[in-house]
């Protein structure tokens, strides 16, 4: 059968822009955060990431990206008052978690206390800004209490009260690990997640977007959020990227595990991203404290390997604009501080749901739903055969 010529609207054969994986395509305004991948910036409501990492929390990160300015002293009392107020979980959710298979993945779990949370609520399908914005800061508070139950329940080990006197992130170390965490500890996973809050329209922050778009709640919104970001290329690679480079002995075996992928041209997880042709700016960070860290904690040679594995990348595919991305210093901090490779993406979660929720706010008062189109290539005008006559 000769090709169409015309399928619906879209005139085929035709010249299109079509960017694969939406590359180049663009949903909507925003005033929350901004990405430059030719110079390596990121930014939040008009605040250089190196600054918020330096001089912010992760509490005062939240509030600036869901409120659009950095919080007087007592917005943020207020604010940390709010999260402090809906740490607990409902025993529900607890009950739940414990049900799951012990091998069900640590982010399949989150996905699912997630909807408990939702199913719990009598507000959830009470779709109004002002509704959604008492969500969201439930939503921040009471992920990281999931994901440290989870955490405790996959070692069958009961979850760990939440403990008031503790901020936002050293509440949740205590909760997962069971143990009060140190200063460093406190320091640098605050750091990491300010990193992580928000990132322009990635897939999870998209997911969320495009289910919140249909009106949903905002439940199920982070639920396919979460969905999304545990695929190993997105949220899922700071998993891969560690799982990879434990068995590497020495510097010699991260230069071969390099040159090994390549030959194979197998991706290297931790590399490379779809905006960023300059190096990531959250890795830059997170690489000068994973030295740190890593030292402290008596592990150096994890390290000296993940330099070894970044310079053998850049060597071979920095020209390409291949960096180490968000995903691979974390891994090796988390693992320092004595954290499972399982939870790794979780956290990530943890502290990324401040941007997904701030950006469904953003969109929701002028909010009209997404939907793109494809081009048709397939066939046309084929004849109905009965089933007996195939
Ligand atoms: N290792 C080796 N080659 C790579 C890598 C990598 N990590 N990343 C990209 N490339 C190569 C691809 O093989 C491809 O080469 P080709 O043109 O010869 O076929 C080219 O660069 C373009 O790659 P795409 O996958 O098309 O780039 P895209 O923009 O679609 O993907 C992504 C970006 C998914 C992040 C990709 O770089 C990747 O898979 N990285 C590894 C997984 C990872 O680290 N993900 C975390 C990203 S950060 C985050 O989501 C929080």
């Amino acid at each position: 059968m000769a090709a169409p010529k015309f399928v619906g609207e879209v005139e085929w054969p035709v010249t299109i822009q079509l960017g694969k994986g939406l590359e180049g395509a663009i949903t909507c305004h925003s005033r929350i955060g901004y990405v430059d991948g030719e110079k390596g910036w990121l930014v939040y409501r008009g605040y250089n990431i190196f600054d918020l990492a330096e001089h912010s929390t992760y509490e005062e990160t939240a509030y600036l990206l869901l409120f659009g300015k950095l919080p007087t002293q007592k917005e943020l009392d207020d604010f940390k008052g709010k999260l402090l107020g809906y740490r607990k979980i409902p025993q529900e959710v607890i009950d739940t978690l414990k049900s799951l298979p012990k091998d069900c993945h640590p982010m399949a779990a989150l996905r699912t206390g997630i909807s408990v949370l939702g199913c719990k609520d009598t507000k959830a399908d009470e779709v109004t800004v002002e509704n959604d914005t008492e969500i969201a800061i439930k939503l921040i508070s009471q992920m990281a209490t999931v994901a440290a139950a989870i955490a405790r329940i996959r070692k069958g080990q009961e979850p760990v009260e939440p403990d008031p006197s503790l901020d936002h992130t050293a509440n949740f170390l205590y909760m997962a690990l069971g143990e009060k965490p140190n200063d460093l500890m406190i320091k640098v996973m605050d750091i990491s997640m300010i990193l992580h809050a928000d990132h322009g329209m990635n897939a999870s922050t998209f997911t969320c977007m495009v289910v919140n778009s249909s009106l949903s709640d905002l439940y199920s919104s982070v639920c396919a959020g979460v969905g999304s970001l545990k695929g190993p290329l997105h949220g899922g690679a700071n998993e891969r990227a560690l799982a990879e480079m434990l068995p590497l002995k020495d510097e010699e075996e991260a230069v071969e595990y390099v040159r090994d992928a390549i030959a194979k041209k197998k991706k290297i997880m931790g590399f490379g991203h779809r905006v960023y042709k300059a190096y990531d700016p959250r890795a830059k960070v997170l690489g000068k404290y994973s030295q740190e860290v890593t030292e402290r904690m008596g592990m150096p040679h994890l390290f000296k390997i993940a330099r070894k594995v970044e310079e053998e990348v850049i060597a071979a595919y920095g020209e390409r604009g291949i960096f180490p991305n968000v995903d691979f210093y974390s891994g090796t901090i988390y693992y320092a501080l004595g954290i499972e490779v399982p939870l790794f993406t979780p956290i990530f979660a943890v502290s990324r749901v401040a941007g997904w929720v701030a950006r469904v706010l953003e969109y929701l008062p002028e909010n009209r739903i997404f939907r793109p189109r494809a081009v048709y290539v397939g066939d046309m005008e084929k004849e109905y055969v009965p089933i007996d006559q195939r």
